[in-house]
């Protein structure tokens, strides 16, 4: 990591860096090697009498099992307990505390940031009214993100025509006053901290870190994809599209810097959390996530159960390792966890043949000139050969890549050609559109007009003009390969992924000081950057919620995050089913794309609402088998606050998953039971439509919901019949949708069946 920060740095700060690190990563070199940080989870209902504060407990708690121990983070909000470094002999010693929980070791090793390497379409605009008006753009939401940093000078956080921050703001903030170190900023970035002392070994060393400023460009970009001002004339590059602003746009976005280059370490997520709910945010956006951990061991879901329990709402990505079934992250029933898709823009590279002939095709290449004036043209199959690629190096190459994308880049890169295009539909091949010189990926639909022209010419030719933003792309949006699919590891019995949002090729702010891509051997800067990955789709829920609390502030979290699932859209812009590129692009199940791609406008008034709390939570918990200890870390609750009466897997989510055993002989039926509540117009009445699952029987009782008024709650079941053919990991899917008899309101609820596996972690 530490060669991405380097440029632009003083040669002094870049020293520290790499201290820094190889401090870190030697552990012969710090005095504690026989030491290792802890996540101490505490009963702050067992503090004796004569403690003042918990912090005094806890000091007196450690010093008596780890004398002269480094505790270097007190937790009071996300969860009770502490972060210490010690021994496995005091960690013993520890366990036997009055008041001790659980511990789990502060592994950086285990977290994930969602990065690999948009409002217009999303239908929220200033000229279709709607959701930005009746939010009044989110103003006065603050939304936390916990990431990298920020890069306060960019025009994303410029606070023009905002009032005051929000007097209900707890944390740092004198308007006016310079950004500095962890204190101050303006009226649209509220505050910005920083948490790093999970770098035990090095906290004589963080001089050089010493400011919650941006060292890597991914929490500018969150942060104002959640919530940036809107920036007229903002390109990447060549490629304009004119402003770019965040989902809500009249947002405050407070910042907690607990990611580092060093490490992201959960002790220092679990201090952002904590930090944050005690400043009052209403949202929090969380680009990250551990994989194959129980919600006992995950600092996301702790910390996002206490936010859960304050009214805060919890976005978070579903994790970049699809699109293979089951590697979802942050498969947590008290958060909305988001999958990525594309958008409607192409930044496109377009090809003028020596004929007139155009094709377009995608690429990012940021180099100048932006035009590759008319050059020979050859076709040189897979481009392979080395020595033909030398013997061709002033022409603009043509490759048959449609076995290895990677391989034909890397190929014509080393041959210097003048130019290359990519025949390839490979479904990863976006993140290959972040050209170093002057290629273009075409379409393998295109390849036979190509080669035509090349074998009917005695002198082909080919020009290339680069830096073309083209917008309102069809099929859009598509799910990306990238983006996790469930069944969620960590609760397989609750339908995860929750919604898709755009997530691939966003723009965003981006640091100046931070390159964004290397031509030749130069760096290249920009105040913005295209990235993608499911880091980029959860900031844009994170806006979307943002505005719906600002016009809904009483709804609970998961009040919002059904309205959000119940009007996602499961078609195209095409007005068919969204596709999926980790498919080869057939269609989508719920698996990959939850309910579907979020519609802002048409979640702020989404019918009727599907609602949970802790309680419920808990006895979901319950039935999943945790033991008291395990249920107490992540629901802080004192011991005999434990209640598993009614314990069930069946919580009162707004999606279905079913799941049968595939080698049954006989059919099983699957039961689930749901709530709604109404928050539309009353009285209302509503019927239920079932779709797909051939095969399997659904029936829902009873098949008509009345409404006398608003705020009424209804119960109904369904239940699913049937038997699967016995493979394993096969996946039906269909929906449940309540359609109002007003016609004004459509209530959709996906249903997954499947033979995956049930077993949590
Ligand atoms: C980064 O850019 C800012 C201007 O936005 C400048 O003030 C600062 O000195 C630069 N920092 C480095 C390390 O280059
Ligand atoms: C950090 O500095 C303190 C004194 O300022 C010293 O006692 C301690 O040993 C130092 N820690 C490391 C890891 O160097
Ligand atoms: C590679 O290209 C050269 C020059 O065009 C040609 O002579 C040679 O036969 C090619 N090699 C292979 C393995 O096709
Ligand atoms: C990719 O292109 C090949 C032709 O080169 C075609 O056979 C295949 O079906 C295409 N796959 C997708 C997903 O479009
Ligand atoms: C919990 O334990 C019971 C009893 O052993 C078992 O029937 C059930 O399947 C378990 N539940 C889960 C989710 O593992
Ligand atoms: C399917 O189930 C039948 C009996 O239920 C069994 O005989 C057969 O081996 C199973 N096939 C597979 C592939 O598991």
């Amino acid at each position: 990591m530490a060669t991405a920060v380097v440029p632009g740095i003083c040669h002094a700060v870049a020293l520290m860096w790499l201290l820094l690190v190889l401090f870190c990563w030697a552990p012969g070199l710090t005095s504690a090697a026989d030491t290792a940080a802890y996540i101490v989870h505490m009963d702050k209902s067992a503090m004796p009498r004569a403690f003042a504060s918990q912090a005094s407990w806890y000091e007196s708690t450690l010093a008596a099992a780890a004398p002269g121990a480094d505790m270097f983070y007190v937790y009071d909000n996300a969860m009770h307990g502490f972060a210490a470094r010690v021994t496995a002999d005091e960690l013993e010693k520890l366990r036997g505390s009055r008041g001790f929980v659980s511990c789990y070791p502060d592994d950086a090793r285990a977290v994930r940031r969602d990065t690999t390497h948009t409002p217009e379409f999303l239908g929220v605009s200033a000229s279709s009214g709607g959701l930005w008006e009746a939010s009044e753009y989110g103003e006065d939401v603050i939304v936390g993100v916990v990431d990298t940093g920020v890069w306060p000078e960019s025009a994303s956080f410029r606070d023009d025509g905002l009032p005051p921050v929000p007097a209900r703001w707890k944390g740092y903030c004198e308007s006016g006053t310079a950004f500095d170190a962890g204190k101050v900023c303006n009226r649209k970035l509220v505050g910005a901290r920083k948490f790093n002392k999970g770098l035990v070994a090095a906290t004589n060393l963080t001089i050089a870190v010493n400011s919650p400023r941006d060292t890597d460009g991914h929490g500018t970009h969150t942060s104002s994809t959640a919530a940036g001002s809107p920036v007229a004339g903002a390109s990447f590059f060549g490629y304009a599209p004119g402003t770019a602003r965040g989902m809500a746009p009249r947002a405050r976005v407070a910042m907690y810097k607990a990611l580092w280059d060093e490490g992201t370490y959960p002790s220092d997520i679990l201090a952002a959390i904590d930090q944050a709910i005690a400043d009052g945010v209403d949202v929090l956006s969380l680009s990250l996530g551990l994989n194959d951990v129980p919600f006992y061991r995950d600092p996301i879901a702790i910390g996002a159960f206490a936010a859960m329990q304050r009214g805060v709402f919890v976005s978070t990505s579903a994790g970049n390792d699809g699109p293979d079934p089951g590697f979802l992250h942050n498969g947590t029933p008290w958060t909305l966890t988001v999958a990525s898709g594309t958008g409607d823009r192409e930044f496109a590279g377009i090809v003028r043949l020596g004929d007139g002939t155009t094709v377009i095709g995608q690429s990012m290449y940021p180099g100048s000139p932006s035009t590759i004036a008319s050059s020979g043209f050859v076709f040189l199959g897979a481009c392979d050969n080395d020595t033909a690629l030398a013997r061709n190096r002033d022409k603009v190459v043509l490759c048959d890549a449609t076995d290895s994308l990677s391989a034909a880049i890397f190929a014509v890169q080393v041959a210097k050609a003048r130019a290359g295009l990519f025949l390839s539909n490979d479904s990863f091949r976006e993140l290959s559109e972040h050209f170093t010189f002057p290629g273009v990926i075409l379409s393998p639909q295109d390849a036979p007009a190509l080669l035509q022209y090349i074998k009917r010419s005695r002198a082909p030719r080919a020009s290339i003009k680069f830096g073309v933003t083209i917008l309102g792309t069809k099929p859009a949006p598509v799910v990306a390969t990238y983006s996790s699919r469930g069944p969620s590891a960590s609760c397989p019995t609750v339908l995860k992924p929750d919604v898709l949002a755009p997530g691939s090729l966003i723009l965003a702010s981006w640091p100046e000081n931070i390159s964004v891509s290397t031509v030749g051997s130069q760096q290249l800067y920009s105040r913005f950057n295209v990235i993608s990955g499911t880091s980029m789709s959860c900031p844009h829920a994170s806006g979307v919620a943002a505005l719906i609390k600002a016009v809904h502030p009483e709804w609970s979290p998961a009040a919002v995050r059904s309205a959000m699932m119940t009007t996602a859209s499961a078609v195209d812009n095409t007005n068919a089913p969204i596709k999926d590129m980790g498919r080869a692009n057939r269609g989508a199940t719920p698996l990959a794309m939850g309910s579907g791609h979020i519609d802002p406008n048409r979640a702020v008034d989404p019918g009727l609402v599907y609602d949970a709390g802790a309680d419920d939570y808990v006895k979901l918990m319950c039935a999943m088998n945790y033991t008291a200890a395990q249920i107490k870390t992540v629901a802080q609750s004192p011991s005999s606050a434990v209640d598993c009466a009614g314990a069930t897997l069946d919580l009162n989510y707004p999606s279905f998953i079913a799941f049968f055993d595939p080698g049954a002989t006989v059919p099983a039926a699957r039961t689930f039971t749901r709530a709604v509540t109404n928050v539309g117009d009353a009285p209302a009445s509503y019927s239920a439509k079932v779709k797909g699952l051939g095969g399997l029987t659904v029936s829902v009782s009873p098949e008509r919901l009345v409404f006398g008024r608003k705020h009424e709650t209804q119960k109904y079941t369904v239940v699913i019949r049937g038997q699967m053919k016995n493979k394993t990991d096969e996946v039906l899917h269909g929906s449940l949708t309540w359609v109002d008899d007003a016609g004004k309101y459509t209530v959709r609820s996906p249903i997954v069946a499947t033979t995956a596996s049930s077993a949590p972690l």
